[in-house]
């Protein structure tokens, strides 16, 4: 996929975004992580998420529900927090499979623990820590983005907004992170309860839709 074509697939969403350093944060990342966001499946074991999901789908899921959150939010948070939600949650999975070069793979010890179906053997795994590795990587992007904002003298992004951006993702598993500590007590309306309250219930929702792993309607599968 050329850049042209990654940036049109969310165009809709960063055209929503009105912070200018933040809209260019977000196009600057989303030209510079791991090529396999752009098509890997929503759920590699194909336990999770809807049937033929993929990651794209679901991200773009996830935004069509932050634009009901800004409507909810539309006279208490400003312009900002609804920037700095569009951006995490376009940015939230791009590491999904680890770090680029070093992607997770599904291995047969995996498919045996895992009861995968075979076909899966070699194909890309979704990392327990990419939320974490996902932060990282996104934060070592925002210093290069930093820099250059500097030497073009272009705007640069607050303190809050950076923090609100790369900590949307690096607690999207809320409470079910191996790593990153949720706060429970967040407030409703902070950006980071959000992007990872969006996130559950996309990937809850398109399962019940496609009646995975939901007990009351087993028999019409
Ligand atoms: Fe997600």
């Amino acid at each position: 996929m050329t850049n042209e074509e990654k940036l049109k697939v969310f165009e809709y969403y960063l055209n929503k975004i009105e912070t200018e350093a933040i809209k260019r944060f977000t196009t600057f990342a989303l030209v510079r992580v791991p090529e396999y966001f752009w098509t890997l499946p929503a759920s590699t074991s194909g336990k999770n998420h809807g049937l033929k999901e993929t990651v794209i789908d679901h991200t773009l899921a996830c935004l069509a529900i932050a634009e009901g959150v800004c409507e909810q939010f539309n006279k208490h948070w400003e312009q900002e927090r609804k920037d700095e939600l569009y951006s995490s949650l376009i940015l939230h999975d791009t590491y999904r499979c680890g770090h680029p070069g070093k992607e997770l793979r599904i291995t047969q010890e995996i498919i045996d623990k895992e009861n995968l179906d075979q076909s899966l053997l070699g194909e890309l795994m979704t990392s327990r820590d990419h939320p974490e590795i996902g932060s990282s990587e996104l934060s070592k992007l925002m210093k290069e983005f930093l820099i250059e904002s500097y030497k073009n003298e272009k705007g640069i992004i607050s303190s809050i907004s950076l923090t609100n951006i790369l900590d949307g993702v690096r607690y999207h598993y809320g409470p079910f992170s191996n790593t990153a500590v949720f706060d429970m007590k967040m407030p409703y309306d902070s950006v980071i309860l959000q992007v990872h309250n969006i996130d559950f219930h996309q990937c809850h929702n398109s399962m019940y839709l496609t009646r995975k792993h939901c007990k009351h309607t087993e028999s019409r599968k």
